[in-house]
């Protein structure tokens, strides 16, 4: 993993930095970045054998620490089946992007976009979509992280406007200097988020993203439910929406 540049404090008062709570493995190359939440329980077992429709019989994925929990992506995929989004943005490419990607493509509705900063990854990435020809439904966006450690505008501006389910597991921050590198999610793409659209957070174990929730909850009108076993937080709007994405100004 490649270092990226310290994060101002985004909030009204300093805040002290925030440590990652639990230490991550590596498991061969690429390494994946260290810090991650890495101590799946017998929920992530049960959710290994849901996610075999989509793993078994298919090209073998590069699974390591820093992709999103099974429980996690379980759970993503089953709001996949249950809501039909027609647009997911996901925040940090990885094999979760493949996996969600497969889903898209057998239920023939929705489109994934991945936002990711570091390039070798992104190619990676794209590589393993293109080698299933899942490229018409998810491409993967190249956006480098601005000096306050969030994706740039540039990356930012080519998503879809109206975005239905948003997944944020990006950009790293699993060290203390960039623990709330996560927080400019809601702010940044809030105006793009459907009036019915979830925002799921991953790596909630942590210390960095419970302090980025306690801010989102402070800050805009969204609650989120916290799920232990799945290491996700779930995020809905509070009535008494602020801005909201307009679906007839969506890019096709
Ligand atoms: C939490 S990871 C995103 C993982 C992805 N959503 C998934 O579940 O597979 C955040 C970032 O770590 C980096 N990353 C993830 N896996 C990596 C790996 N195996 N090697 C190098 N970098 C990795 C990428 O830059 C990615 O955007």
């Amino acid at each position: 993993m490649s270092d990226m540049a310290p994060m101002p404090n985004p909030g009204p008062a300093p805040d002290p930095p925030v440590e990652p709570t639990v230490s991550g493995a590596t498991s061969g190359e690429p390494r994946a970045p260290s810090g991650f939440v890495t101590q799946p329980g017998p929920a992530d077992l049960h959710a290994w054998h849901v996610l075999r429709p989509l793993l078994d019989g298919r090209p073998y994925l590069p699974f390591s620490p820093g992709a999103m929990r099974a429980g996690g992506l379980v759970y993503v995929c089953n709001l996949i089946v249950h809501r039909a989004p027609r647009q997911v943005v996901e925040c940090g490419a990885g094999v979760s992007t493949v996996v969600l990607a497969r889903l898209l493509a057998e239920r023939g509705t929705g489109r994934l976009t991945a936002l990711e900063h570091d390039p070798g990854w992104a190619e990676r990435v794209e590589e393993l979509i293109a080698r299933e020809e899942l490229a018409h439904v998810a491409r993967v966006v190249l956006a480098p992280l601005d000096p306050s450690g969030w994706y740039d505008a540039s990356g930012v501006a080519r998503l879809p406007e109206a975005v239905d389910l948003l997944v944020v597991d990006g950009p790293p921050a699993d060290r203390a200097e960039i623990a709330l590198a996560r927080h400019p999610a809601l702010a940044t793409l809030e105006p793009r988020l459907a009036a019915d659209a979830l925002v799921i957070l991953d790596d909630v174990g942590r210390a960095g993203e419970q302090e980025v929730l306690a801010r989102w909850e402070r800050e805009h009108l969204w609650d989120f439910e916290r799920l232990e076993d799945e290491a996700i937080a779930v995020g809905t709007r509070r009535p008494g929406r602020l801005r909201t994405a307009s679906r007839s100004s969506q890019v096709p």
